[in-house]
């Protein structure tokens, strides 16, 4: 039986980093409003040379050279984004020619902030056929084009950024062999006025703004996180108290708190990185993987589930052994 084992873990940010300090400048919010509801104290906010494609690429160089391998090793590249550098090709396929790689399959998955989750079960998949063999799964993101500056009650919540890894398919070996246990989607698309872009190739012919009744999404984000990260682990065999650590999605450190709480979980077994990166959507939860693995908090062996949230609804969960 082959598992989809992560050998390796990378991320990127924009060199521009803003508070919130900085922030209330040009908009009309305040550092304590923002920390009060969010958590979020810095984002980081892409500069013209800086794109979504870049910054996947410097996540997948890092990723790579965590996983001691040649890109040319690499035979899959799956990449989630909701802001490609262009409508087509895929952005993966700009990300394969600036890594070297000759010859792979490279395509994009759009479902948001579970954009990472989606493309982990495709990558997983598809690794467990036997066909392909090294995967890059990347999450890159550059939300500050799609936001509403004058908007409040949505700019001050993302930022840009990017984070990879590198899963590899191996034959399973021993009682508890590394790797992906188990992945669970689902998406409910009659949720679409609740959180979306007003614009786009088919419809309006422009780019448009991020829009977002963001009470509604916090309501929604909390029981269906708790609820998908049960079944993921019920998938796996485990329960809560098997759990090392729980690398969410970074919207909002009370979403955070308070799925971890139905769940059970304490609060340091959480890895919280919306403080430093805000909302950075696909990428949030690939940065703050890199972030935990980096600092020695996610050891070999340790159980690991990653869940997301996002516009769809689309969310899910996976759990792993490290
Ligand atoms: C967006 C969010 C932080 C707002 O928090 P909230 O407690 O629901 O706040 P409200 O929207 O009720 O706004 C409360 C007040 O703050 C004001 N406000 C909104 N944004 C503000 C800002 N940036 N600065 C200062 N005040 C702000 C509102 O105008 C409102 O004022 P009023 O009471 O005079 O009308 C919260 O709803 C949230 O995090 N939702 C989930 C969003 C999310 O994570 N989405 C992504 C999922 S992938």
């Amino acid at each position: 039986m082959i598992r989809s084992v992560v050998t390796g873990t990378g991320s990127a940010l924009p060199a521009q980093r803003v508070s919130n300090a900085e922030l209330a400048e040009r908009v009309d919010t305040s550092d304590e409003w923002i920390v009060e509801r969010t958590g979020i104290r810095f984002r980081h906010i892409a500069a013209a040379h800086e794109t979504t494609a870049t910054l996947a690429a410097d996540a997948a160089r890092a990723a790579i050279a965590a996983a001691g391998i040649e890109a040319q090793a690499i035979d899959l590249i799956v990449l989630a984004t909701a802001t490609p550098d262009q409508t087509f090709p895929a952005t993966a396929t700009k990300v394969q020619a600036m890594l070297g790689i000759d010859d792979c399959v490279a395509f994009d998955v759009a479902a948001v902030c579970s954009g990472f989750l989606y493309a982990v079960q495709v990558a997983d998949a598809m690794l467990r056929t036997g066909v392909h063999h090294r995967a890059l799964v990347i999450g890159a993101e550059t939300f500050s084009r799609l936001l509403d500056w004058e908007d409040r009650t949505t700019c001050v919540l993302f930022g840009d950024g990017a984070g990879a890894i590198v899963l590899e398919g191996r034959e399973a070996e021993g009682d508890t062999p590394r790797g992906i246990l188990s992945t669970r989607l689902h998406a409910d698309g009659r949720h679409n006025g609740l959180l979306y872009v007003d614009g786009g190739p088919s419809t309006t012919g422009t780019v448009g703004k991020l829009r977002m009744k963001g009470k509604e999404v916090f309501r929604h984000a909390v029981v269906n996180l708790a609820s998908v990260m049960g079944e993921s682990l019920e998938l796996a065999g485990l329960t809560a108290d098997d759990v090392d650590w729980v690398v969410p999605h970074q919207a909002n450190a009370r979403i955070l708190d308070a799925t971890a709480r139905k769940l059970g979980l304490p609060p340091e077994k959480v890895v919280v990185t919306v403080d430093i990166h805000a909302n950075t959507s696909a990428a949030s939860v690939p940065l703050a993987l890199d972030v935990a693995t980096r600092d020695g908090r996610i050891q070999p062996g340790d159980i690991v589930v990653l869940e997301a949230m996002g516009g769809g609804f689309t969310w899910g969960a996976a759990v792993v052994r490290w």
